[in-house]
């Protein structure tokens, strides 16, 4: 009998069910008023005396594990039955949120796009620079009054003192000094300067500045190069002015204002009615700058140029808060949603 009740305890753990008529069936065949169980039960009359606690104690466990694997048989179905109910297969699918680019990376990378198309290749450098990158090897002199241009944060790093780079004329310092020319490179990056943020400042903005140097290379190259720039970010009509200004690397130096694509230059808010709108700054690369880096300014001459990409994608986009490019807020980033 023993080895009976041992066989039936294997088959009991050993089944399975699949829906209520196969659980129905080992109900029956195991617990119901004619099941094994009850039919041991009866059978213990013949056990003999000595045997029959044993004997009624093994037939007792079994019937518990016949009942609890039919109580999990239950709950196995009750649950099935479940999911089955919430899985709507007719139901539309949820749709999931796509993201978009920040609209100063689209208008970076059309930056770079239009310059590359040129022959410009793209160079990048570190944000915490050393004072001959940001500032010496530009023709900045110690204590010049031409550092308080640029608000600097200065850092300490150990012994060195180390600053933010407050433009990314810094790369292009590590370009010259590590090629020789021809030099075709555009750096673009963020750049730092200590003022106070409103809606036409920010302590940290973006820029791509460009370098080209080679033999032969006049004033008149670089306002072709800029012209075609223009065009090219702000279509056929668009026009440029250069204006004479100050840079302490580069000489000539001009101030670049492109038409106003808002009004078509007819005069609006944003070019206050003058139909112009400052873009960048350039100039000829100055013969200190060259030599400074390991360039022979008697061989070699070259133009630098550089704009803010926070300018440019406020007139692509007509965004005239500056913060809005760092806030991260969803409302204003996914109206750059592809397609939308
Ligand atoms: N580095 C200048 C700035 O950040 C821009 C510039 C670059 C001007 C190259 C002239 C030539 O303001």
């Amino acid at each position: 009998m023993k080895e009976y009740i041992d066989e039936l305890a294997g088959q009991i753990e050993a089944y399975s069910i699949t829906n209520t008529a196969t659980l129905e069936e080992f109900r029956i065949h195991f617990l119901g008023s004619k099941g094994v169980v009850k039919e041991l039960f009866s059978s213990l009359k013949s056990v003999p005396n000595e045997e029959k606690k044993e004997m009624g104690r093994l037939l007792n466990d079994l019937k518990i594990k016949a009942e609890t694997k039919l109580e999990l048989f239950k709950e196995q179905l009750s649950s099935q039955e479940k999911t089955t109910e919430r899985i709507d297969l007719s139901r539309p699918a949820e749709e999931s949120a796509i993201g978009a680019h920040h609209p100063l990376s689209l208008v970076r990378n059309e930056i770079i796009s239009i310059f590359s198309r040129i022959g410009y290749v793209v160079s990048e450098g570190p944000e915490i620079e050393d004072d001959w990158h940001n500032f010496s090897a530009l023709n900045f002199p110690p204590e010049h009054p031409a550092r308080d241009m640029q608000d600097t944060f200065f850092i300490e790093k150990g012994e060195k003192e180390m600053a933010l780079r407050t433009h990314t004329s810094s790369v292009q310092v590590r370009v010259m000094e590590n090629s020789t020319p021809p030099i075709r490179t555009i750096s673009p990056g963020r750049v730092y300067r200590n003022e106070a943020i409103s809606a036409r400042a920010h302590c940290f903005f973006h820029q791509v500045e460009g370098l080209y140097i080679d033999k032969n290379v006049s004033f008149a190259d670089l306002k072709q190069t800029l012209l075609y720039f223009a065009k090219e970010m702000f279509g056929e009509k668009a026009q440029i002015r250069l204006r004479p200004s100050y840079f302490p690397f580069t000489e000539p130096s001009a101030e670049v204002d492109v038409s106003c694509s808002i009004c078509n230059a007819e005069g609006c808010n944003v070019c206050k009615y003058s139909g112009w709108l400052e873009i960048l700054g350039c100039g000829m690369v100055d013969p200190n700058v060259l030599k400074a880096c390991g360039i022979d300014p008697e061989v070699y001459t070259g133009f630098a140029f550089g704009m803010g990409v926070e300018r440019i994608a406020q007139l692509k986009f007509k965004v005239s808060d500056l913060r809005l490019y760092s806030e991260n807020d969803v409302r204003f980033l996914k109206q750059f949603t592809p397609g939308v």
